[in-house]
């Protein structure tokens, strides 16, 4: 099944040349909701994503995996194709051959109708590039058993604040993000999909200080000085890079082109996992950009919950460009 990839006309068309009036009905209607959260394991999750957790804990892992985790909206697409370079030797070409969300199958993913990312892993073949956003406790235990390779990114959290409420509105999944005040009240409280992003960063963190199969990278060093960073995923997964494929890997993976590429915008994914018709996948790109929607009261605010949440945690984001 690939309807993933079909426009929603399309489908609709499909569904109700081969069934009843009924489904011709529901076909005329948005197929998913925007449904309230569903805790699993303490974790808020994507409604539907939680009705097939089943499936994501009996995750089979391979030992040649490699799994990309990050909270949302912490540079997962960025890293994703700079693996993809790396793995494919530079081919921009064999990199262009699908959608992100095809080449990258995300674990995670669960909409009614349609094959699940575990589904879609299953039938990738190895050597695979996975993509999870589960905090660390409810990772499949497959990829501790397999010893797999984790990268994590992490990302300051007032621009994923900032990602994420536009985020929402694009991505009819998740419930309504309400007004920014609202939603930022929600992400300070950890009451968005995947829960606290303090957790998942500080969780994280301390397994990658007591296991060396994980790297911890920042979204903002990827940004700063992006040579460095993929210097460092090519030691970390003992790849040979020599200076024509660090340069290419560098052009192909910039804001611009990763914005211009179909393959890797989002435009071609379902509208209902993210409709780029109402806003942009590839926004802005930055850091920093929490200035533009952060009022003083709200910076103020935050950053004492902050210290709060955070106090007890050696990590330190950078919040500047
Ligand atoms: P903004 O919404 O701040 O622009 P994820 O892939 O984890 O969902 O993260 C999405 C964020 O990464 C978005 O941030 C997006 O614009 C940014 N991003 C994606 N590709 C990028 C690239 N090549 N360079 C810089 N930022 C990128």
């Amino acid at each position: 099944m690939h309807s993933l990839l079909l426009p929603l006309e399309q489908k609709s068309e499909v569904l109700s040349h081969n069934s009843g009036s009924l489904l011709l009905r529901m076909a005329s209607q948005p197929l998913v909701d925007r449904l309230e959260l569903k805790i699993i394991h303490g974790v808020p999750l994507i409604h539907y994503f939680a009705n097939n957790f089943a499936e994501v804990e009996r995750f089979q892992a391979r030992p040649d995996d490699l799994l990309v985790s990050t909270y949302s909206k912490s540079g997962t697409t960025l890293l994703s194709e700079i693996l993809e370079m790396l793995y494919h030797d530079g081919d921009t070409e064999k990199c262009g051959r699908d959608v992100i969300v095809k080449r990258v199958p995300f674990i995670d993913l669960a909409i009614p109708g349609e094959e699940t990312g575990a589904q879609l892993a299953a039938r990738t073949p190895s050597p695979r590039i996975l993509k999870t956003h589960l905090p660390v406790q409810i990772l499949p235990k497959s990829f501790w058993e397999k010893n797999c390779k984790i990268i994590y990114v992490a990302r300051n959290a007032k621009d994923v604040a900032v990602s994420f409420f536009h985020f929402y509105l694009i991505s009819k999944v998740h419930p309504e993000p309400g007004t920014w005040q609202e939603f930022l009240d929600k992400f300070m409280a950890g009451k968005v999909s995947y829960g606290s992003w303090y957790n998942h960063v500080t969780d994280w963190w301390e397994k990658a200080q007591k296991n060396p199969r994980i790297l911890y990278m920042f979204y903002e060093d990827m940004l700063k000085d992006r040579r460095r960073e993929i210097r460092k995923v090519a030691t970390f997964l003992g790849k040979d890079l020599d200076d024509e494929l660090l340069e290419k890997t560098v052009s192909h993976t910039s804001f611009k082109k990763m914005k211009a590429n179909p393959m890797s915008n989002y435009d071609g994914v379902h509208p209902i996992i993210v409709d780029t018709s109402i806003g942009p996948f590839m926004r802005k790109g930055v850091t920093g950009d929490w200035k533009n929607y952060f009022t003083v009261a709200q910076n103020e605010r935050f950053d004492e919950d902050y210290a709060r949440q955070m106090s007890g945690s050696t990590l330190h984001f950078c919040t500047e460009a």
